[in-house]
């Protein structure tokens, strides 16, 4: 190899985990002559890819990094007057450095396994108490995707549960006109499926009557007036209806909270709690509700609990009420959400506390004050003189207004010709002030104001001024210094086991390295700070990034097209959804409506299907673990007037290439349906098969997986989905991107549109491309890898599996292996047999590995009492070999069980985890010793990484949900 090519394909060294010796001592391990031998022997001939990706040749991390800042470059950083959701923010440096930039944070997976994710549940309960101490409402959920998908999500909820008890005949669900556009988007998009109609009117006029079952208002609203909605909430409660308030959480520093307006529900988004623009994403939003929703609302929940030695223990709350349980029945489909960016946002409520965010509102409050003031000075009406941080000046016409800001490098936000918004933030300073109302200046008089020490708040109403007190516990009272802060945080992650200590080989998830340098890039302005809504013109560098990454993954699916507005998986799914739904009723079909759905589905696939207002019929799964081709066949054929399609994952869910799966697409097809792949499993195909070739006609990534986002404690993730041609026109539209168009083409003002009014599909995302700035990370992952790289890294990932299946199967069953008995890119181990032999169950040895430093595999999915092991492609033989060794290791610690030479109530494993209090304890009376419990091999000395609680109390916390911050008093007598 020459030099040049050495230094292009230096990434592909540091993201895959086996170097040339390892390769060939694991491929012996295995079997097998060579990487082409094991390719050939597990990925069927008939779908294997035969040419190479069409993707430009890798580049080292140092081009890489070259190459990035010149494209972030075509982005123009513009001062953001726009809001409408989204706001300048200051991250506070310690909460950059030491979260958003620390693989510590950064790389943890959702914390099912609660004893070795204490930091992060902390952290998530911190943020559970801002919002529900802002909000003024006791259930608070952590987190939810955006404003848009959360005020979705509340009308879902309301609508179930008064199905529930009264099966409502025809939906009616009122929404104030002045909401976000992007919110009113959403909720067209997912009221259709459920046959739900909205009427959109002024909250104050509108009649409503008991055919809603429910309301959302938007507070401060879309034109930035406060408005008092106490009345209405009372009528729309006489009428048997739930009112939902879309709110802003700074403003609510300093007005009265919904809670005690007495709205049922508050949504919004965390975002100007120091998470930054990105053009759009990832950002917290959040949901807090009444105490009766608490078996309803979405999402994951931190609740407080205890270990088993009493002490205090967080863990996620009601699991048994996630979809992957509740499947078809579930009410929202919601999975990944955005865990890292509310834990910035809970630090930032932290590092501030009460007074410091009252400090910030009021400043804010206070130069929006001036400017309004200032404009109205000028002979400008405002449209309301009750108002926060937004101000909506009403002009003859706006071109002149935006093109002088423009010149002095500002966004104002343009509502239609005549309306231009005024949105401040904490990064206005005073001289920012002198250049926004020169925007409205006829420049022969200076721009000049007064702001006196003593200045009053005289927008806000006096009858809608915050009283209550608010983030009164001590950990937003603590930690105000740099030291103290930069110290809490280092506290919290001590005490969460991350990619940065051991490899997290869960099945399905795919936790594979996130190389720094595909992270760098995200902090830099030019991409954090663009707004979502700011002329395309600002953008050419996100532009540059959407256009080539829809190429790319294009050209690894096999597709035609790509829309990469989806926030996660499950978004995707319903998105793709959508447009089957869309093609159908488009082709004159609208009956298509069955989707199949293979028993050994993803929770998400049956309650996407749900929601996009499929019925859902289950495949049978035969004993080898593959698709029951016979049965599809008969469902297929039975449905074949209503078929709407399938769901597959492939390779499938039990971790193998089905034969069979050319054969399956085939039978849909000719049964007139499509055919939805959930491309969970990605990190098995890229580069040797593709959606495409296997007869998908649609399917979504998981970049969170696959493509090396990393999941962030429980999000953030992408789940853009590729289609066929003919599924092209219905992906995604959105608001924004219509307006845009409409604005350009009625340049004169007139015939212009309502905002809400689009004419793709609707929106599934409140920004037009989900979370924009993390799409960097998948760009550099395949920038960096290049064709060949991205399908050595499949190879890997199936080596690693195949190994590991290799070296376990010695002690263990494996489940579920093709005809040369080998797996995919993961494998299913078996560990129902011990519940006999010794009363071991699969939980004692997961919380038992946390003891040899690891985090366990996928527990009982997609089978109960096994766990499914993915290793990725980026751990080395060592590691694995490590994680062998533990796994074998805690084997022989079972036999101990079952010949006795143990309890089988009193072993490690049934005590596990260990912790470091357990082991130093004085009166330690086990029948095994304390270097067995801790130190159970040579190598966890080296290490030694200690869970901080002992096993935690599953049904404690759900018998009494606590998902807040306990009142002080308890927290001094703990
Ligand atoms: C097979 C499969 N499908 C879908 C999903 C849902 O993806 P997300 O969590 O991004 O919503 C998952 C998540 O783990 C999965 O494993």
């Amino acid at each position: 190899m020459n030099i040049l090519d050495v230094q292009s394909t230096e990434f592909l060294g540091r993201h895959i985990g086996p170097n040339g010796k390892e390769t060939e001592k694991m491929l012996a391990q295995t079997g097998l002559a060579s990487m082409d031998a094991l390719t050939a022997q597990t990925v069927p001939s008939g779908i294997r890819m035969q040419q190479r990706l069409n993707i430009p040749k890798p580049m080292s991390e140092n081009e890489y990094l070259r190459h990035i800042k010149n494209v972030s470059l075509k982005n123009k950083i513009f001062h953001n007057y726009i809001g409408q959701g989204y706001y300048g923010t200051i991250t506070p440096s310690v909460i950059l450095r030491n979260i958003f930039e620390n693989p510590g944070w950064y790389t943890q997976y959702t914390p099912y396994q609660a004893e070795i994710s204490q930091g992060r549940l902390e952290s998530l309960l911190n943020f559970q108490t801002v919002v529900s101490d802002l909000t003024a409402l006791p259930l608070a959920n952590a987190s939810l995707l955006d404003e848009a998908t959360a005020a979705a999500e509340a009308m879902g909820m309301f609508f179930h549960l008064k199905n529930r008890s009264e099966n409502i005949g025809k939906p009616r669900f009122f929404i104030d006109t002045e909401l976000f556009p992007q919110t009113k988007d959403v909720l067209y998009t997912r009221a259709k499926p459920f046959g739900i109609e909205i009427v959109e009117g002024d909250y104050k006029t509108t009649p409503i009557t008991e055919a809603f079952f429910g309301a959302l208002v938007q507070y401060p609203n879309n034109k930035g007036s406060i408005e008092d909605y106490r009345a209405f909430i009372e009528t729309v409660h006489t009428a048997g209806g739930y009112v939902a308030m879309a709110t802003d959480l700074l403003a609510l520093t300093l007005l009265t909270p919904p809670g005690e307006l007495g709205a049922d529900v508050a949504v919004g988004a965390a975002q100007r709690f120091g998470v930054p623009l990105g053009y759009g994403g990832p950002h917290a939003a959040f949901m807090t509700a009444a105490d009766e929703f608490k078996r309803t609302i979405p999402g994951r929940i931190i609740g407080i609990s205890e270990d088993a030695n009493g002490n205090r223990a967080l863990r996620m709350a009601l699991q048994t009420r996630e979809q992957h349980i509740k499947r078809e029945k579930a009410t929202s489909n919601i999975c990944t959400a955005q865990a890292l960016l509310a834990n910035m946002a809970a630090m930032y409520a932290v590092y501030h506390g009460p007074q410091g965010l009252k400090t910030i509102a009021e400043r804010i409050a206070i130069y929006t004050q001036i400017v309004g003031e200032a404009i109205e000075a000028r002979g400008f009406k405002l449209v309301s003189d009750q108002y926060f941080d937004t101000i909506v000046v009403q002009v003859p016409h706006t071109a002149s207004i935006i093109e002088k800001a423009e010149q002095q490098k500002i966004n104002l936000r343009q509502i239609d010709h005549q309306h231009i918004g005024i949105s401040l933030d904490e990064t206005v300073i005073i001289e920012d002030l002198y250049d926004l109302i020169n925007c409205f200046e006829n420049d022969s008089d200076p721009v000049s104001f007064s702001l006196s020490a003593g200045e009053t708040l005289r927008h806000i109403p006096e009858s809608l001024s915050r009283s209550s007190a608010y983030l009164t516990h001590p950990v937003f009272n603590t930690y105000h210094s740099e030291s103290k802060m930069m110290r809490y945080i280092k506290y919290l992650e001590n005490k969460d086991l991350s990619l940065n200590t051991s490899m997290i080989s869960l099945g399905s998830c795919t936790m594979k390295l996130n190389a720094a340098t595909e992270m760098i890039p995200l902090s830099w302005a030019h991409w954090a700070n663009i707004h979502p809504f700011a002329p395309a013109g600002q953008a050419g560098g996100y532009k540059q990034i959407v256009d080539e990454l829809s190429q790319y993954l294009c050209q690894i699916t096999a597709f035609d097209a790509c829309s990469l507005q989806p926030n996660s998986g499950a978004q995707g799914e319903y998105a793709g959804l959508l447009t089957i739904k869309a093609y159908h009723e488009a082709q004159g079909n609208p009956q298509r409506d069955v989707m199949l759905i293979p028993i050994s589905a993803h929770g998400t696939n049956p309650a996407s299907a749900v929601m996009a207002g499929m019925k859902v019929v289950v495949v049978k799964a035969l004993e080898n673990g593959y698709i029951d081709v016979e049965d599809l066949k008969a469902k297929a054929q039975q449905y074949q007037d209503t078929l709407a399609g399938i769901m597959i994952t492939y390779p499938s869910t039990y971790g193998v290439y089905e034969e069979t799966v050319k054969e399956i697409t085939q039978i849909i097809h000719e049964n007139g349906g499509q055919v939805y792949m959930d491309g969970a499993n990605m990190n098995a195909q890229v580069g040797l098969t593709a959606p495409g070739l296997i007869g998908a006609d649609v399917c979504h990534l998981n970049l969170h997986k696959t493509f090396a986002i990393p999941h962030g404690g429980g999000g953030p993730g992408m789940g853009p989905i590729c289609v066929k041609e003919h599924l092209t026109r219905h992906l995604p539209g959105h608001v924004s991107l219509h307006k845009a168009k409409t604005i350009a083409l009625n340049g004169n003002g007139q015939n212009h549109q309502p905002e809400h009014a689009v004419i793709h599909e609707g929106a599934v995302s409140a920004a037009p491309y989900g979370s924009a700035s993390i799409l960097l990370i998948s760009y550099a992952y395949i920038r960096m890898l290049g064709a060949e790289g991205l399908k050595a890294a499949t190879e890997y990932a199936i080596l690693n599996a195949n190994y590991m299946r290799a070296r376990l199967a010695e002690d263990f069953d494996i489940l579920y292996t093709n005809d040369n008995d080998l797996c995919a890119h993961e494998f299913i181990v078996d560990l129902r047999p011990f519940k006999k032999t010794a009363q071991v169950e699969a939980e004692d040895i997961a919380k038992r590995l946390m003891d040899y430093g690891f985090h366990a595999p996928t527990m009982s999915f997609p089978v109960p009492g096994t766990i499914m092991i993915e290793p990725t492609e980026s751990e080395d033989k060592a590691e694995l070999d490590r994680f062998c060794d533990a796994l074998q290791q805690i084997r022989r610690e079972i036999q101990k069980i079952e010949s006795g030479v143990w309890d089988v109530k009193d072993n490690p494993l049934k005590n596990a985890p260990h912790t470091q209090q357990a082991v130093i304890t004085s009166n330690w009376s086990h029948s095994y010793s304390r270097e067995e419990a801790a130190f159970p091999l040579p190598y966890v000395g080296h290490n030694k990484f200690w869970p901080s609680v002992a096993r935690v109390n599953n049904t404690l916390g759900d018998r009494n949900l606590i998902c807040t911050c306990e009142p002080v008093e308890a927290y001094m007598e703990a």
